[in-house]
């Protein structure tokens, strides 16, 4: 019989211990499960940023690291960028396994079937600006989804959830390319099935009713490799938020809108914006120094966007796929001599040299080459974490999928170190 793992804490105050069980998980460090704290000590944990808690069990995404290594169900990322598509990971991520050639034509052929969204949701875009930031048309609309696709929103039906993971997956690229439609004043584009997923995407946001439209291969090609790279990254604050909110059985529509809103912000999903604003603000090499020593200074806000990662201690393997990638859409499509590149890999070059960065293992994240590619695509700036978004919903209704169907599921409650006032008397006004 194999001896079981615990950790013992002593309360040295009490003098009392308690053994805490090990769970070992198949890659990455062990976890103590704390459960026991407060039952047995009468202490909560405290783990401001969840640095060192696992909410979850999954099987979904692996991170190591410090080894800068990223796994999908197992595979590697680097193999799945190389061999797979975006739909094909898709798969991987919903139901575990790669699938066999006729798993693969009816998943494609159920987003595919998906794609169009009910006409009368169309009359909710005419109710923003056309300036609205097209994250804050995605958090509604998406929210709104719920409204009208009452026959997949029983959470306990497992028929309703895979609808409406299949449902989301497809729709998500029409609601996107109408955001950017509505804000150029542009009609809304019908999907066109036989593009393929990213070649529709193009197709909706670019053509026009009044011309020819041909996708780009290339633009197609690099689209979907952004696409697999996004696709999940295990417990980030979106998913994190996805899994919370869902934990209370909230419908799938409501809880994916609540994950875009966590995505939306630049220390997450964001960051692709972020970069192209600092690299505007930069403006010119010449003034890389003077950006580096303001990112440096504690008493700066600055920070370098598209640099450093809570979990790549080493580097994101995913910003190597997609520098190479970066390099091949800006030879076939861009200017490689285009001053913003240009910045971009200098700033990258000083950075990676600078102690201050190299001692904080602070490297390029993914975010700060596909803002670039973004860019030569012609996607507007405000529409990189819609894209994002896209492609992280696959990731999102996995985890929720996964969560919903674990039996033992509970709805999500932390606790918190109260440090607020102590229990008072309320006072009249006129002797306050
Ligand atoms: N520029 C300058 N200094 C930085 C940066 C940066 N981008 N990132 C971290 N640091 C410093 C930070 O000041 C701290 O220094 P010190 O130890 O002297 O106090 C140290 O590095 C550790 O940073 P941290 O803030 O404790 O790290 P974190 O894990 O809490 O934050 C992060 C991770 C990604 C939010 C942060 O690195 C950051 O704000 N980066 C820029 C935004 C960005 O690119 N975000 C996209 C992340 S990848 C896409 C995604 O998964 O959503």
């Amino acid at each position: 019989m194999t001896k079981r793992e615990t950790v013992t804490v002593t309360d040295n105050v009490t003098g009392k211990s308690i053994e805490l069980p090990i769970q070992r998980g198949t890659h990455g460090p062990g976890a103590v499960d704390i459960t026991g704290l407060y039952r047995e000590l009468g202490y909560v944990s405290f783990d401001p940023g969840f640095v060192a808690t696992a909410s979850c069990r999954s099987s979904i995404t692996y991170i190591d690291g410090e080894q800068g290594q990223l796994l999908y169900r197992g595979y590697p990322i680097e193999q799945l960028a190389a061999k797979s598509s975006f739909l094909e990971v898709a798969y991987l991520m919903l139901y575990g396994e790669l699938p066999h050639q006729g798993e693969m034509d009816t998943f494609v052929n159920s987003i595919t079937r998906h794609t169009m969204i009910n006409e009368s949701l169309k009359s909710f875009y005419r109710g923003f600006n056309h300036d609205a930031h097209p994250m804050a048309i995605m958090v509604g609309v998406v929210g709104s989804l719920s409204a009208f696709y009452h026959g997949s929103t029983d959470i306990r039906n497992p028929v309703h959830r895979e609808i409406a993971a299949h449902r989301l997956i497809a729709k998500m690229p029409t609601i996107a390319a109408a955001c950017y439609k509505h804000s150029v004043g542009e009609p809304f584009v019908y999907p066109k099935n036989s593009l393929g997923y990213c070649g529709n995407l193009l197709n909706m946001m670019f053509s026009v009713p009044c011309e020819e439209y041909d996708v780009d291969p290339i633009a197609k090609k690099a689209l979907d490799l952004i696409f697999i790279l996004h696709a999940d990254h295990e417990q980030n604050a979106s998913t994190s938020t996805i899994r919370l909110a869902g934990s209370s059985a909230a419908n799938p529509f409501a809880c994916v809108a609540s994950g875009i809103a966590a995505l939306w912000g630049p220390a997450h999903g964001g960051a692709n914006e972020a970069v192209l604003h600092m690299l505007g603000e930069i403006g010119d090499v010449s003034n890389i120094p003077k950006y580096i020593a303001k990112a440096k200074d504690k008493n700066d806000p600055f920070r370098l966007m598209g640099f450093g990662h809570r979990i790549y201690r080493n580097f994101d393997p995913r910003a190597t796929l997609i520098r190479t990638m970066c390099h091949e859409v800006l030879a076939k499509l861009g200017n490689d001599k285009d001053p913003l590149f240009e910045l971009a890999l200098r700033l990258e070059e000083v950075a990676l040299q600078d102690d201050y960065f190299k001692e904080r293992n602070l490297y390029p994240n993914v975010d700060f080459y596909s803002g670039i590619i973004y860019k030569v695509l012609g996607i507007p700036t405000n529409m990189f974490t819609v894209m994002f978004a896209i492609a992280r919903t696959v990731g999102w209704v996995s985890q929720w999928m996964e969560m919903i169907g674990d039996p033992q599921q509970r709805i999500a409650r932390p606790r918190q170190l109260y440090q607020g006032a102590a229990r008072r008397d309320y006072r009249e006004m006129s002797g306050r």
